[in-house]
């Protein structure tokens, strides 16, 4: 099967996960990324069965406008079931590397919400330690060269997105060659430089459920 194949099955065993607890008033958590756009497609043959969604950015919101599912601002929802979304990396424990299309605080964001966060990821996105994927850091503008300096003295090598502006109006910094074999605590280290907005481990906020595109089928691993 091709990566994009895998892709699909795993969007649609999320929507088949999904689909039988949906309510009139569900709202439903949506990501960012090419596996989470396979998602809302399969996701808009159920429209008439919930309310509505929360994107997890402008790209997202788009499309799910496109299918008809009116898409709400999250300060005006109560409850998020299920969040579902993509990731560039994931280890046996759930923890994640997300943000290659530069989504992830919004991401974070929703998945802080949500009661139960799905991850829906092929087989290549999972290694044994987190950190071949450049780990993407959301940056104040101004704080870009302050935030570079603190990382390189946290073992990381800091390359500026060159021309990416965030949906919150900020820039990229990904970091290479960082050691992450404690995902929780270079969360945590990365959150604490002023000027960082968030950073794309989501390792104290794991996934609950993944879903893994595999050769041989979907992998369901809570
Ligand atoms: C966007 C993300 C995506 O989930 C991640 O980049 C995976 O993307 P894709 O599904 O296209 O492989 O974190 O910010």
């Amino acid at each position: 099967m091709t990566q994009d194949e895998l892709k699909q099955a795993v969007a649609k065993a999320a929507v088949d996960h999904i689909a039988p607890h949906l309510e009139p008033s569900s709202i439903v958590g949506v990501g960012t990324g090419s596996t989470a756009n396979f998602f809302i497609d399969y996701l808009a043959e159920y429209r008439n069965d919930f309310d509505g969604a929360v994107a997890s950015s402008e790209a997202t919101a788009e499309r799910l406008k496109k299918h008809g599912i009116p898409v709400y601002d999250l300060n005006a929802v109560n409850e998020i079931e299920f969040y579902v979304d993509g990731a560039d990396e994931t280890n046996e424990s759930l923890e994640l590397i997300k943000g290659g299309g530069g989504a992830l605080t919004r991401e974070k964001i929703v998945a802080a919400v949500a009661k139960t966060f799905i991850c829906i990821a092929d087989e290549s996105k999972m290694v044994g330690i987190l950190g071949e994927f450049p780990l993407p850091v959301e940056v104040i503008p101004m704080a870009r060269s302050h935030v570079g300096r603190e990382i390189v003295k946290l073992g990381g090598d800091p390359v500026y997105r060159d021309g990416f502006v965030t949906d919150n109006g900020n820039i990229i910094i990904d970091i290479h060659n960082m050691d992450i074999s404690r995902p929780i605590q270079v969360e945590e280290r990365l959150n604490n430089i002023v000027g960082v907005v968030t950073n794309g481990l989501f390792a104290r906020r794991p996934a609950d459920l993944l879903l893994l595109g595999t050769s041989e089928g979907v992998k369901s691993i809570a």
